[in-house]
């Protein structure tokens, strides 16, 4: 059996999805989707909208469009998640535990929190004036997002690249706190499409909503129509030629042309076709391109019902995986059933009578070693290193004599004690219950069998 590659990434829902997002984004996911080594996660991150915005109808505005345009782009429900993170509960609970592992210091080096703070600084204002938690928070709710479902790759833009590294950051250190060995998360990937091409504006930066220079996807022919005639050229009159490399008109033709309507059309511009003819041009294209995905989309959005469906088919697929994996990282950090946990207890208390055991070995320095396991096999006790077989022998025998043992906690381990000599420790354990629960069985373990 093959693993695919899980691919995950989120859409944050604070606008509507113009051209630019469509051909930088949308349609390379969708795309990508397509994939039969992809297992794709696609995901509406409404709560991290609420972070830049506190307007009801716009944030519930936008998740609808959203929805509808990647659905309209041809994204195929049954084949990938798409969800709405708030539909996930396992994602908030995820984010707590990741909360209280993840570095305070690791958080003051966020960009998008850091540039809040300078921009204040340089106002003269509070430092932190108008910063929300959320806002601070930020890369823990993502690493949330990523880590939730293990993803491998998440596609992003540059600016989030930092984010996904914080992912791996806190991912490892809940890891190495609590995975006894086993690593719960995945470590993702930030993956930057390079030949994606960044779409021009009307002014020529980069199209934006920021910029004011967009140009409508899917809200009707007149209104791409009439963006298009606001696209800013050069003065060139008719029947002069046109330079199409220093022409942002020409770059935004290309990126939904095939080569050959592309060379087409750069030909035409050599040879002196007028602006506004060209514009035409760039019409045409895009209405027969995005024409059938705008219908559908209109037709998606007056049926919110629909909609709301598939995204609860979406958030069912996506916590088959999330409340299991969640249910295992309660446990882990110790949020667990009072009932089980006295079974757990009891049964490492009988097992660890039975049939604890020494293993003793010879590391590569020549010094000799021994191991406690419990019956499952679980290491109770590490032995110090001892110049000799006999003497590494001694100690184990003293250990089971039956006298009260000197056994030292601190923080998540302990230590065995022996005439005032550290002979062993225990391993790490996941919390103090569990540290104490092997203390219990290491004392079962060695006290002599009265047969
Ligand atoms: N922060 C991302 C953005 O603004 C959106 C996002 C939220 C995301 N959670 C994510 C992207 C998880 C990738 C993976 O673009």
């Amino acid at each position: 059996m093959t693993t695919r590659t899980r691919i995950l990434t989120g859409i944050t829902t604070t606008g509507t999805p113009h051209l630019g997002n469509y051909a930088g984004a949308i349609r390379p996911a969708i795309v990508a989707s397509r994939d039969s080594n992809a297992d794709s996660f696609y995901f509406l991150a409404d709560y991290h909208a609420l972070i830049k915005c506190d307007d009801p109808l716009r944030i519930q505005r936008s998740r609808l469009e959203i929805a509808a345009t990647w659905l309209a782009g041809g994204l195929d429900v049954d084949r990938v998640t798409f969800y709405r993170q708030s539909d996930i509960p396992e994602i908030p609970e995820l984010t707590w535990l990741l909360t209280c592992v993840a570095a305070k210091g690791l958080l003051n080096r966020a960009h998008a929190y850091k540039a809040s703070v300078d921009k204040n600084v340089e106002t003269g204002e509070d430092p932190d004036a108008g910063i929300t938690m959320g806002l601070y928070s930020y890369p823990v709710l993502m690493a949330a997002d990523i880590l939730m479902f293990n993803a491998h790759k998440v596609p992003v833009g540059r600016d989030q690249i930092q984010h996904v590294e914080m992912a791996r950051d806190i991912g490892q250190r809940f890891n190495h706190l609590f995975g006894q060995g086993k690593e719960f998360f995945t470590m993702p990937e930030a993956l930057i499409e390079e030949s994606v091409a960044t779409l021009p504006g009307l002014d020529g930066r980069k199209m934006s909503k920021s910029y004011d220079n967009t140009i409508p996807l899917f809200s009707s022919a007149k209104e791409m129509k009439d963006a298009i005639s606001r696209i800013v050229t050069d003065s060139r009159a008719p029947g002069e030629a046109k330079d199409p490399d220093n022409s942002h008109l020409f770059t935004l033709f290309q990126a939904f042309a095939t080569p050959a309507q592309a060379d087409e059309f750069r030909s035409e511009l050599l040879q002196g076709l007028g602006w506004g003819e060209a514009k035409n041009r760039l019409f045409q294209l895009l209405d027969s391109e995005l024409g059938e995905s705008r219908e559908r989309y209109h037709h998606l959005i007056e049926r919110p019902a629909d909609l709301e469906d598939m995204l609860q088919h979406g958030a069912k697929k996506a916590r088959a995986v999330a409340t299991p994996f969640l249910n295992e990282l309660r446990e882990a950090v110790g949020l667990r059933s009072f009932v089980a946990q006295t079974q757990v207890a009891a049964t490492t208390k009988k097992k660890a009578a039975k049939a604890a055991r020494f293993v003793s070995f010879r590391e590569d320095d020549g010094s000799f070693r021994f191991r406690l396991l419990a019956a499952d096999g679980e290491q109770l006790l590490l032995s110090r290193n001892f110049a000799d077989g006999k003497t590494a022998g001694q100690v184990a025998k003293q250990l089971q004599a039956g006298q009260a043992l000197d056994v030292r906690s601190e923080d998540l381990s302990f230590s065995v004690w022996l005439e005032g000599e550290c002979v062993g420790d225990s391993p790490a354990f996941a919390d103090s219950a569990a540290r104490d629960a092997a203390v219990e069985a290491l004392r079962i373990a060695l006290t002599p069998v009265q047969e």
